[in-house]
C-alpha cells in the first residue's frame, strides 16, 4: 500500500468512526501498562507510542506523571481525538508521520506499538520500521510490540496484516534486538468478538547503530 493511500485510509477511519466504534478500542490499556512497567517504566523514562492513534495509553501515562512522552501516528485526526481528552495535552509531543519514513531527533527509553507494525506487510516497510526503531531506541532501551498472533485475524480495519509470534518477530527485528518477554493476549472488541494478539518485549543491544 502506498504511503499516501495508507494515510488516507487511517484519516478516513478516524474521521468517520467514534472512538469506541473501532475494533481495537480498549477503555483502559491495562496490558500495555503492565508490559511497560515490566520493561522498566518510571515517570522519568522517555516513552514513544508508535501508531498510538486515539489510544488511551497517553491518558494513563500523563496521569501517572510521565515526563517525556511522544505519540506518533499517521492520522492527525486520531491524535486530535486523544489531545481533546487531555487537560495537559501540551506536555505530550504529537507527531503526525508514517513511522517507516520518520527520522527521530532523539532517543527513547521505551517504544510501545500496539497493532501498528502488523500493518506493514512488505519486507521493505518492515525493514524501514526496524531501522527507525534502532535509531529511536537507546542502547538497552526496550520495545513492547503487540501484533495479531499466528492464529489471529488476517485483516484489521479492512487491511491485510502480518501475524507474529515472538520468534518470527525476532527474526524480522534481527540481531540488534533480544527478546526479553512475550505473552499471548485476547482482546475483546467493543462488539464482543475476540482477537488473538501476541505481545513481545525486545531490548536493543548495545552499539547496534554502529553496525
Ligand atoms: C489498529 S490501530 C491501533 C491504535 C492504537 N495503537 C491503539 O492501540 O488503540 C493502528 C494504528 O496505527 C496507525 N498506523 C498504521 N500504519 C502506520 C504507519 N505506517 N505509521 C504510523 N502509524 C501507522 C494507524 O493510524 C492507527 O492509529
Amino acid at each position: 500500500m502506498a504511503a499516501t493511500d495508507r494515510q488516507t485510509h487511517w484519516e478516513t477511519v478516524y474521521t468517520s468512526k467514534a472512538e469506541a466504534e473501532v475494533s481495537w478500542f480498549e477503555g483502559s490499556p491495562e496490558l500495555s501498562l503492565a508490559l511497560l512497567r515490566e520493561a522498566g517504566l518510571t515517570p522519568e523514562k522517555s516513552v514513544i507510542d508508535v501508531g498510538g492513534g486515539a489510544s488511551r495509553l497517553v491518558d494513563a501515562l500523563t496521569a501517572s506523571g510521565q515526563s517525556h512522552l511522544t505519540v506518533l501516528d499517521l492520522s492527525a485526526a486520531a491524535l486530535e481525538t486523544a489531545k481533546s481528552r487531555l487537560a495537559d495535552a501540551a506536555r505530550v509531543r504529537w507527531i503526525v508521520a508514517d513511522v517507516t519514513a520518520w527520522t527521530p531527533d532523539r532517543q527513547y527509553d521505551l517504544w510501545h506499538d500496539r497493532a501498528a507494525f502488523h500493518f506493514l506487510t512488505t519486507v521493505a516497510d518492515q525493514q524501514a520500521y526496524v531501522r527507525v526503531l534502532a535509531q529511536a531506541l537507546r542502547d538497552g532501551g526496550k520495545a513492547v510490540i503487540g501484533t495479531f498472533a499466528p492464529d489471529g485475524q488476517e485483516k484489521c480495519s479492512g487491511l491485510p496484516v502480518a501475524r507474529y509470534d515472538a520468534e518470527s518477530l525476532q527474526a524480522v527485528l534481527g540481531g540488534q534486538f533480544t527478546l526479553v518477554a512475550t505473552r499471548r493476549h485476547q482482546h475483546t472488541t467493543p462488539w464482543g468478538s475476540v482477537q488473538k494478539f501476541q505481545f513481545s518485549t525486545f531490548e536493543k543491544v548495545a552499539s547496534a547503530n554502529a553496525r
